[in-house]
């Protein structure tokens, strides 16, 4: 069934609405993932260890839910996306670090 154009346009407003207010502090999210050790095994655009950040927001481009499954894949670790090394959890992070960092990685671009 194909839903009506007004609704659609509703559905994409709403969409537009329940972005952040704010923008993202990407220096903040940068400087977070230095002190959390996350460039030891990313970069912005290589695969290092794991897959390249720009790698990541592509998958999950369009997918509503991204940030908060990219928050729990950074908290609890990850395995078998993008190849056979497992990304091991970072418990120690708190929910507005992991919210933070899992935006930013989405806005990265190749
Ligand atoms: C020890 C190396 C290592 C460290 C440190 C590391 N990662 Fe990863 N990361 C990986 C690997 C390997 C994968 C791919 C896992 C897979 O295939 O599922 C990955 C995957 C990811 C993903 C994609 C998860 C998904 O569900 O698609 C995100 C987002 C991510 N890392 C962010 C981070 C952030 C933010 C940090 C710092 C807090 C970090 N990583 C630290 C190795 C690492």
């Amino acid at each position: 069934m194909r839903f009506p154009l007004s609704l659609s346009v509703a559905i994409g407003a709403a969409a537009l609405l329940g972005a952040p207010a704010h923008a993202l502090d990407a220096a903040a999210a940068v400087e977070l993932a230095k002190a959390s050790g996350c460039y030891s095994c990313h970069a912005n655009a290589e695969k290092v260890v794991g897959p390249a950040f720009a790698t990541i927001a592509e998958r999950y481009a369009g997918d509503k839910d991204a940030a908060a499954t990219l928050a729990q894949s950074i908290q609890n670790g990850s395995k078998g996306k993008y190849g056979r090394i497992p990304m091991p959890p970072h418990a120690s992070l708190s929910p507005s670090d992991l919210k933070l960092l899992s935006a930013w990685v989405l806005t990265i671009k190749p």
